[in-house]
């Protein structure tokens, strides 16, 4: 049988919250229509917000929101976006689907939806195609509370305390649509832009320069050894695509191949995290510099008839293994990563709500990170064991079968599994080590009859979390029964 031993007297870091954060972007139905409908929508809307989505993210407990790109972010002008909304400047969103975009969703808007889903605001500044008095107006802008031209501007359109703002991005993707950039040319720009980005008062900002694509360690070394002083986290995307650019595979329609290359492309992103920092380590050995990975997920083809630009695609339980590996990787690396963001919360790539209309759906990527947010701020624990291997004939290489992370959070201990083989469920003995007592438990799971199971606008709840009665005590062990392609959280007692 497989065995896990859970230290609960040895803790191998913190897990910042941080890493159960999303990011929204102005791309397809992400903020229009799948979160800011305006205030004259039938939908119902609370100050142009709508309900049932808000309600929603509020149950989640997002602890910080990245905004407004992605690439989006590089060509964005804030100034378009304040005052009143019939004023606004339009702009095409060349990135994404060539759409008009009405800026009615600006920098005010931002901090309201964050205020209303009580999470903490990352704002992306323009290095791609702004300027750098454009980004240091509008920091002055967000956090100043001087008599000066930017903060009295920010009064004269309605918000006289200025907000807090901590987190602050210096460009996006600035090696490719950011700016197509070398690294030693962005690093000098970016030293050159951070300077600008000033702390009034007592905001103080953390100030994340924009990291590699996927393994480029050379973007790491150079931002590291030309800007480490000058920088509080860099960031790093990688997202999960199981065919190729070109054609990554269908959202819904997939095979047992299809799940195996997607589980074994997801499990790369510890590879990555691991030499990242192992990069970083050569300039800052005490893992002062934060990893922000804020942007993550599937990638797939759009939805058939939907905008390529969109970049809409369903959500099976396909997604909520590929959510659960990537946040036990980054729980296994919660000494350098301090911030995560899947990609994207509504609509968009690997969404945790879809909406049509009126109708909203949780997707089984929201369950995922709704079960797994008992590890937030918690301390993470040293696991050990024999996990099994999962692999696929025809294809090279294997996977680890199961995979364990538990936390422990004034006195009680969370123990999550997921068992990547979509046929074959596995039994796995879970011991408590390091804690005085018999132990009991209460338990979540999700899974489904088929790994291709999705909720749709007319069966919102075909995948949901249900109680989870599939462990026994034996020997002061537990013995955990893990169904085929599941997802289970426990609370040890
Ligand atoms: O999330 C979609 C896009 O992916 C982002 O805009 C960009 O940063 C990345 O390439």
């Amino acid at each position: 049988m497989l065995k896990a031993v859970v230290h609960a007297d040895w803790t191998i870091g913190t897990i910042n919250r941080n890493i159960y954060g999303h990011f929204a972007e102005h791309l397809g139905r992400c903020i229009y229509e799948g979160i800011w409908v305006g205030e004259d929508s039938e939908i119902p809307n609370t100050e142009g917000f709508r309900n049932d989505v808000i309600e929603a993210l509020r149950e989640l407990k997002i602890p910080v929101l990245r905004w407004p790109g992605g690439c989006f972010a590089d060509e964005y002008h804030w100034r378009d976006g304040i005052g009143p909304k019939e004023n606004r400047k339009m702009m095409i969103n060349t990135h994404w689907g060539g759409v008009v975009e009405n800026n009615h969703f600006g920098t005010h808007e931002f901090f309201r939806l964050c205020e209303l889903i009580d999470a903490e605001p990352y704002i992306c500044g323009n290095v791609g195609s702004g300027t750098v008095s454009e980004m240091a107006d509008w920091i002055e802008y967000m956090t100043s509370d001087a008599d000066s031209p930017m903060a009295n501007l920010r009064r004269a359109n309605g918000r006289d305390k200025p907000w807090k703002l901590k987190y602050f991005g210096v460009g996006n993707e600035n090696w490719g649509c950011g700016g197509n950039m070398l690294p030693e040319f962005y690093a000098d720009l970016y030293n050159q832009f951070q300077t600008y980005a000033r702390n009034y008062g007592d905001n103080k900002l953390y100030k994340i320069a924009g990291g590699a694509n996927t393994d480029d360690y050379r973007w790491t070394e150079v931002l590291m050894k030309k800007s480490e002083r000058h920088m509080h986290g860099l960031s790093l995307h990688y997202y999960t695509v199981p065919g190729t650019w070109q054609d990554k595979g269908a959202a819904t329609e997939f095979g047992e191949r299809d799940w195996f290359v997607t589980m074994k492309k997801a499990t790369y992103m510890d590879e990555l995290l691991t030499r990242h920092s192992t990069e970083m380590d050569r300039y800052d050995p005490n893992k002062r510099v934060g990893i922000i990975v804020d942007e993550w997920g599937n990638w797939f083809n759009v939805e058939p008839g939907t905008n390529p630009g969109f970049l809409y695609q369903q959500n099976t339980m396909r997604d909520a293994l590929v959510a659960a590996v990537n946040l036990h990787i980054f729980h296994k690396h919660c000494n350098r990563v301090q911030m995560a963001n899947i990609a994207q919360m509504v609509n968009v790539l690997q969404a945790v709500i879809l909406t049509e209309g009126s109708k909203m759906l949780r997707t089984p990527t929201y369950h995922v990170l709704q079960m797994y947010n008992v590890h937030q701020d918690a301390e993470a624990l040293a696991v050990h064991g024999e996990f099994g291997q999962y692999g696929f004939e025809g294809e090279e290489g294997s996977l680890a079968q199961v995979g364990v992370t538990a936390s422990k959070k004034d006195g009680v201990v969370h123990v999550s599994l997921y068992n990547v083989n979509p046929t074959e469920a596995t039994d796995i003995e879970v011991e408590l080590r390091g804690s005085e007592g018999s132990i009991s438990y209460e338990g979540t799971i999700l899974a489904a009859s088929d790994i291709r199971a999705h909720n749709t606008f007319n069966q919102t709840n075909a995948v949901a979390p249900q109680p989870f009665n599939g462990a026994e005590l034996k020997g002061g062990k537990l013995k955990v029964s893990l169904p085929a392609a599941s997802v289970v959280v426990l609370k040890l007692k």
